[in-house]
């Protein structure tokens, strides 16, 4: 018999890399880490790390992804997102793994006024932006067998995220004021790791076939909204979840960018576009509310 698929998943406590050891547990043997078990900071350990379990794929979820605490603490996001991005890419190369790799809808400026598409300039406006570009750039020129997939707007039923502040704020809050005029597609980090157990099986194929080439792809949910659409519709899910009794919240206000500074800027058009990816991969992308309702209805259930 075959030995077992060997995959490496880091950040095995991050909203993404949380899921991806249950969708990638059909696929081979996950060996899932932490920050205590290959600290991303320490090369040495990422390298030990792999020439230990010779994994044929590194499917890297963690990052640094405080995006206003990386204006103060650059080097440390740098370091994290760009050095050990690095040394990950040397070390898939070396023992010939497929490295899957995350990045953020962040490396773009957002003055596009439609969906950015793979092939767009890059020109991040803050600095977790800068270090995840570092990353992708790093990888790139390692060029070993890897898939960079950009993401945005992140959420699910644990860790930071827009959907879990929101529902505790409107528990606490009568009335808030939520950003309208910065647009994206929330995207449940439930639904990235189904998806890339998917891309990982058919680029395994291709590889196996001698097909596979390298790219950088687009992975969210279709449509887009503003973080007060986004807020909205939680709302709404909320109450048909029967949060209704908890729910202390009478109004949620509009306010702009400009009303709301934060230590890093944020691009005002986050839109991505993913035909390339369910073109190649032969995928149908849900639309960013129906993976919402899905999403609010396992959170109630406590899923
Ligand atoms: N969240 C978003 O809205 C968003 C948007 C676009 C793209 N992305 C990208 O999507 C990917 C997954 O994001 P996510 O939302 O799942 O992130 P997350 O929930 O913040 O998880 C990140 C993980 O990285 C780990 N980590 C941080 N520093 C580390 C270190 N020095 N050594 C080892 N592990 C370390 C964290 O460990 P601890 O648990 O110990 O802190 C955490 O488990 C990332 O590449 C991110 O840049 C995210």
């Amino acid at each position: 018999m075959d030995s077992p698929l060997k995959i490496l998943v880091t950040g095995k406590r991050g909203q993404v890399g949380w899921e991806l050891q249950r969708t990638l547990m059909p696929l081979g043997r996950v060996f899932a880490v932490d920050r205590e078990s290959m600290n991303l900071a320490d090369s040495s350990a990422i390298v030990q790390t792999i020439a230990h379990l010779k994994p044929d794929v590194i499917v890297n979820a963690a990052a640094y992804t405080a995006v206003d605490k990386a204006e103060t603490e650059q080097a440390l996001a740098m370091q994290i997102n760009g050095q050990a991005v690095q040394v990950l890419a040397e070390e898939a190369k070396k023992h010939k793994a497929l490295l899957i790799h995350y990045s953020t809808d962040y490396v773009f400026d957002g003055t596009k006024s439609q969906p950015y598409s793979e092939n767009d300039t890059t020109a991040p406006v803050n600095y977790y932006g800068v270090s995840k570009l570092a990353g992708e750039q790093a990888i790139q020129t390692v060029a070993s067998d890897y898939l960079i997939l950009r993401t945005s707007w992140v959420y699910g039923n644990r860790g930071n995220n827009f959907l879990l502040t929101m529902l505790r704020l409107m528990q606490e809050r009568e009335t808030m004021a939520i950003v309208s005029d910065q647009y994206g597609t929330p995207t449940w980090a439930r639904f990235i790791a189904e998806t890339t157990a998917h891309i990982i099986k058919q680029a395994l194929q291709e590889k196996a076939e001698r097909l596979f080439t390298s790219g950088v792809y687009h992975l969210t949910a279709t449509g887009d909204t503003s973080w007060h659409g986004f807020a909205q519709m939680i709302l709404q899910l909320a109450k048909k979840n029967a949060w209704q009794p908890e729910l202390k919240i009478k109004t949620l206000d509009k306010t702009g960018t400009a009303n709301y500074p934060t230590p890093a800027k944020r691009p005002l058009n986050s839109r991505m576009a993913t035909e390339a990816l369910c073109e190649r991969f032969s995928l149908h992308l849900p639309s960013w509310d129906e993976a919402l309702a899905l999403c609010m209805e396992r959170l109630h259930n406590g899923d």
